[in-house]
């Protein structure tokens, strides 16, 4: 009373209440803790499998693949993940894998099969030259049909090893600076005999020079190709012009023949290899040489555009880089 303490109250109350309620709280964390922990422990298992598994399924796979069986593809999961693209990826690179392991297979047994069949007249021609005495005349028929088989044999590995070259890009590239007209010239002049026994004109109608930076070996061996072609599968007393000019910076060359031409459905396919047009041809040929000759532009990275009509003729357009 007027600021003295003039009496104490003291208020208590039992605290067994709490105690009770803080040991059932104990109790109830010491069960259950360890429960949330295994669900929770056995749940993110279960995800964490089923997130995994497709990566699982492509290794799986993956590995059936590099055993040897190259059809096979990775299912694709339905969801566009991360996994859907990777399964994706992987089988475009096997489908890729695929594609060029056909080809090589089919190119050896293309290949050995056009190289067994001028060995065989070979040595059956031989044989039979041997089995009976004969007259000097049937030696030298003989001898003649081996001349033009062997000349076949070495023509088409030779063919051979310039596709297998060009197969390894560029860098095989010999480039120096070459003059078109030149070149075209002398294949002209190479070219006149077989012309002349068919009695077809060959002419040349650029007048300038155009130099080029390329690989003389290949560009000779590229208009051969074509002009052989257009001596071969054109008519007796047929035409056949050879013109090129510049173009921005790409030099073109055209060679056109009026010869037999080829319909559209076979002319998707000229430039597969061993591909050759069955219908009225009887001239000898592998089905190399087109093939060659778009390789050949390819490593240049140049263009070639082909247009024909089946009994009308043939146009061929070579597009090269002047400065390779
Ligand atoms: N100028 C052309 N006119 C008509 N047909 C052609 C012409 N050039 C090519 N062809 C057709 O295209 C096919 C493929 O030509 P390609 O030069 O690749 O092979 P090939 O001449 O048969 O054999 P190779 O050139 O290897 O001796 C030929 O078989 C021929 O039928
Ligand atoms: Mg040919």
């Amino acid at each position: 009373y007027e600021n003295k303490v003039i009496g104490w109250i003291r208020v208590s109350r039992s605290i067994s209440p709490t105690v009770d309620t803080l040991k059932k709280i104990k109790i109830i964390i010491f069960i259950t803790t360890p429960l949330f922990i295994f669900f929770a422990t056995l749940s993110s298992l279960f995800l964490a499998r089923r997130a995994l598994a497709p990566i699982d399924s492509v290794t799986k796979t993956a590995s059936e693949i590099e055993k040897g069986d190259l059809s096979r593809r990775i299912k694709i999961p339905i969801a566009n993940d991360e996994i859907g693209r990777l399964a994706r990826t992987f089988n475009k690179m096997i489908a890729r894998l695929e594609d060029t392991f056909n080809r090589e297979k089919r190119f050896t047994s293309d290949a050995s099969h056009e190289l067994r069949t001028p060995i065989t007249i070979i040595s059956a021609k031989a044989e039979a030259a041997l089995t009976k005495s004969k007259k000097i005349e049937d030696y030298r028929k003989a001898l003649k049909v081996i001349i033009r088989e062997t000349k076949r044999v070495s023509f088409l590995l030779s063919q051979l090893l310039l596709l297998a070259r060009s197969d390894e890009g560029k860098s095989i590239l010999n480039i120096e600076k070459i003059d078109l007209k030149m070149i075209i010239e002398s294949i002209i002049i190479e070219m006149n005999d077989k012309a002349k026994q068919k009695n077809i004109r060959l002419s040349l109608t650029s007048e300038q020079n155009l130099v080029i930076k390329a690989d003389q070996t290949f560009i000779i061996m590229l208009f051969l190709n074509i002009i052989e072609n257009s001596i071969k599968y054109n008519k007796k007393g047929g035409l056949i012009n050879i013109c090129f000019y510049k173009e921005d910076n790409n030099a073109k060359v055209i060679i056109e023949d009026n010869g037999i031409g080829i319909s559209d459905e076979n002319l998707i396919h000229v430039f597969d290899r061993f591909y050759r047009v069955s219908e009225s041809r009887s001239d000898k040929g592998s089905g190399l040489g087109l093939s060659i000759v778009k390789e050949i532009v390819e490593t240049h990275k140049g263009q070639i555009k082909i247009d024909s009509k089946l009994g009308k003729g043939t146009k061929f357009e070579v597009s090269l880089p002047v400065n390779l």
